[in-house]
């Protein structure tokens, strides 16, 4: 089943042009998202929607953390995250009017559909799954469905099922943009965007040999500080995440403005800064937060969409994306980021598919 590749990992790393593809496939029309994507209550259920609360665990938590940046400022609602564990357990005042977001690939994680029924229990208002087993306890209990028609994720680590849940992600955003008035023009912007990603992901794919080298660097490494700003932070917790779970290389995610509030001490020779620096208004601000890190000794590995990001060197490495809409560079910028993990665990050895002490699908507390 694993075909031409040695890992489930590496096959569902390659597979994301297709399961994207295979997400947005029937819902869209004339340019614009069908709301009937989301189910055929949608259209009243999405009625006097004035919020949106995100619950998720894992790598579906970081997708939550991207979605509330593209729904605060596309479609203009307050939108909040938290981790299904913490939520459920933490009396939150429910408000009835907020659109209740599950997002979970195996739909079976205890906390997340526990939270749901928390939230049910408390007054929030309507819910949706954001899924990608249709069969699952989570797309049962909830009011709307979205399916991320991934495919079935065999490796621990989720690859394929994050972008497909961020792109399921912007899809909402579209939606509720549109109820609300804020997007227009832009829709057909995004929907184009979305659809060019295959084409984009294929080319970000032929990353893997730079990225089979660059990980040499990465192998006999303890630490390793992963620095992202914006919408593109998540995806910094999210290649950190990767990292640490099939490396075992304790990996960190900050937001690059929190440098000098800590972890700049620790930053030296020996633990590498990796930087998700995409082209875009906070792209000044990085940099300078980067050029901190080179001053301290460290050593850079800077993602960029252009190599002129920065004079690269022995200890400034610069991975070039190329051009990438702005709309869907964190989806984008996620792909070099899992090849990351993957080559760093291949040399180091580990059960990449099945890395120690986890389980695919968490159904217990
Ligand atoms: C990380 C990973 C986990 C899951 C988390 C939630 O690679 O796989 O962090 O994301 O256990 O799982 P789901 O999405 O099935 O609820």
């Amino acid at each position: 089943e694993r075909g031409e590749f040695r890992h489930y990992m590496l096959k569902e790393i390659f597979e994301q042009p297709h399961a994207l593809a295979e997400t947005l496939e029937g819902r869209i029309h004339n340019d614009q998202i069908l709301e009937a994507a989301f189910g055929a209550n949608a259209h009243h259920l999405l009625d006097e929607i004035y919020a949106v609360q995100i619950i998720a665990c894992g790598t579906s938590y970081h997708a939550g953390l991207v979605a509330r940046y593209w729904i605060e400022s596309l479609a203009k609602l307050p939108c909040s995250v938290e981790v299904a564990s913490e939520f459920r357990y933490r009396q939150p005042l429910p408000n009835p009017n907020a659109l209740v977001v599950c997002i979970s690939q195996s739909g079976e994680t205890a906390d997340t559909l526990a939270a749901l029924h928390e939230a049910k229990r408390l007054g929030f208002g309507p819910s949706l799954a954001i899924c990608n087993v249709p069969e699952s306890a989570l797309a049962r209990a909830a009011d709307m469905v979205l399916m991320t028609r991934a495919g079935p994720e065999i490796g621990v680590a989720s690859t394929k099922a994050f972008t497909t849940q961020l792109l399921c992600l912007l899809m909402l955003t579209v939606v509720l943009g549109r109820r609300n008035g804020t997007i227009s023009e832009l829709e057909k912007v995004i929907v184009r965007a979305m659809r060019s990603l295959p084409d984009q992901l294929q080319k970000l794919l032929e990353l893997n040999q730079e990225i089979k080298q660059i990980a040499e660097e990465f192998a006999d490494k303890h630490h390793t500080l992963f620095l992202g700003r914006g919408v593109h932070y998540p995806i910094a917790m999210e290649g950190a995440l990767k990292l640490k779970e099939i490396s075992y290389i304790h990996a960190e995610a900050y937001p690059a403005g929190e440098l000098k509030h800590g972890p700049l001490a620790l930053v030296d020779a020996d633990m590498p800064v990796v930087a998700v620096a995409p082209n875009d208004t906070l792209q000044e601000k990085l940099k300078s937060n980067l050029e901190e890190v080179h001053a301290r000794g460290g050593q850079l590995f800077i993602f960029a969409n252009h190599r002129a990001i920065m004079q690269g060197s022995d200890f400034v490495k610069i991975i070039e994306l190329g051009e990438i809409n702005e709309y869907i560079s964190p989806i984008a910028y996620t792909i070099p980021l899992q090849l990351l993990a993957y080559h760093v665990a291949l040399i180091r050895g580990t059960d990449v598919d099945k890395p120690r002490n986890l389980a695919k699908s968490v159904t217990v507390e």
